[in-house]
């Protein structure tokens, strides 16, 4: 990259390209690490893989890594052992939701039902945590073991907090640092550990990155409402079917009438858009600003990462991660 680009954003297709050879090395290590002697764990993790996704994860730790050093076999390591940690969760988590579609096709829960689904995420976890180990590195272990309690601890507290009208903000931002920004500060961090930097700087990395996945659950969250099922590769509309009162209604609820908010009510006890219309909710949520403040709010974190990353010297990666915010709230997927 030449010094013309010094201080330019990167598009979506020049930051894959900085970590393409890296991310191709962290597909093939999956893929090997996905086998067992059972078929049916082989079966749904070659289902998982081939799925796709954005590996948004790995990509941050092989950036993080840059920041310092050469992506190193460690690195490699670290970014498919956060892949096959957030692709358990997801698999446990489409169980819980009893979820349909995931990445555009049938989850693996429909395909494979649930027991072996629960049993696959159960597997892949410990995987995971096998390659970590091969580390020998006791932070390594301390931050994913962590990472993972609080995660699952997120899920219990969202199906606490399952059916209820009445969620505080503060509630709900306490399940975005649980279910998605811990595991950005850890892709960070882990990165930033590979690429030998020291402990302020891994810190710093790790906050920068808690902030976007902040943005990247928020915009999730509005993308719920404001997306269509093709692009999404979900379906739209399913937070409120599934029970969950995310910030977009949280804000609208603030000023809705008593009428709308029994509109909602009916959903959340209903779990369908049978008697209420989800074009009718939408249409609450819009007269109420509660996309756009959302979206304000995500903007926040976007700018609280971007002020910690500028504190990094200018390079390609530098570069490239404060591309990623850019990208996390202009997404459509
Ligand atoms: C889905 O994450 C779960 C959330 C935290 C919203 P992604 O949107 O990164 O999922 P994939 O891996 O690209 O499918
Ligand atoms: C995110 O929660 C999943 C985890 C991080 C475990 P959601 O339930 O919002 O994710 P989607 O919308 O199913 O991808
Ligand atoms: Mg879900
Ligand atoms: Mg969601």
């Amino acid at each position: 990259m030449g010094m013309s680009k010094l201080g330019q954003a990167l598009t979506a297709r020049e930051i894959f390209k900085l970590v393409e050879a890296d991310l191709r090395r962290v597909e093939e290590k999956m893929g090997l690490e996905s086998i067992s002697s059972v078929d049916a764990v082989t079966a749904i993790n070659r289902h998982l893989q081939q799925s796709g996704g954005k590996r948004l994860r790995p990509t941050l730790v092989l950036l993080a890594c840059q920041l310092f050093g050469e992506p190193s076999e460690a690195a490699v390591a670290m970014a498919a052992v956060v892949e096959m940690v957030h692709t358990a969760t997801l698999v446990h988590d489409d169980v819980i939701d009893e979820a349909k579609t995931r990445r555009s096709q049938p989850s693996a829960n429909v395909l494979f039902g649930n027991q072996t689904s629960v049993l696959a995420g159960d597997w892949l976890y410990m995987q995971a945590f096998q390659i970590a180990l091969r580390s020998r590195n006791f932070r390594v272990l301390d931050l994913l073991i962590g990472l993972t309690q609080l995660m699952v601890e997120g899920e219990l507290l969202q199906l606490e907090r399952l059916g209820r009208l009445e969620i505080s903000e503060a509630d709900y931002m306490e399940l975005l640092d649980r279910k998605t920004a811990s595991l950005f500060s850890v892709c960070a961090r882990l990165g930033a550990m590979a690429g030998g930097a020291g402990e302020a700087d891994e810190a710093k990395l790790g906050e920068f990155a808690w902030n976007l996945g902040i943005a990247f659950q928020l915009v999730d969250d509005v993308l719920d409402f404001t997306s269509r099922e093709k692009v999404l590769g979900k379906p739209v509309g399913n937070d409120l079917r599934e029970g969950k009162v995310t910030l977009p209604l949280i804000y609208a609820l603030e000023d809705a009438t008593p009428a709308e908010r029994q509109q909602v009510e009916t959903v959340l006890r209903e779990r369908s858009y049978e008697s209420v219309s989800f074009a009718t909710i939408l249409g609450i949520v819009m007269r109420y600003r509660g996309v756009e403040r959302a979206m304000e709010r995500a903007t926040i974190f976007t700018d609280r990462a971007r002020v910690l990353l500028h504190q990094f010297p200018d390079s390609p990666y530098q570069r490239a991660l404060l591309s990623v915010t850019d990208l996390v709230t202009s997404r459509d997927h």
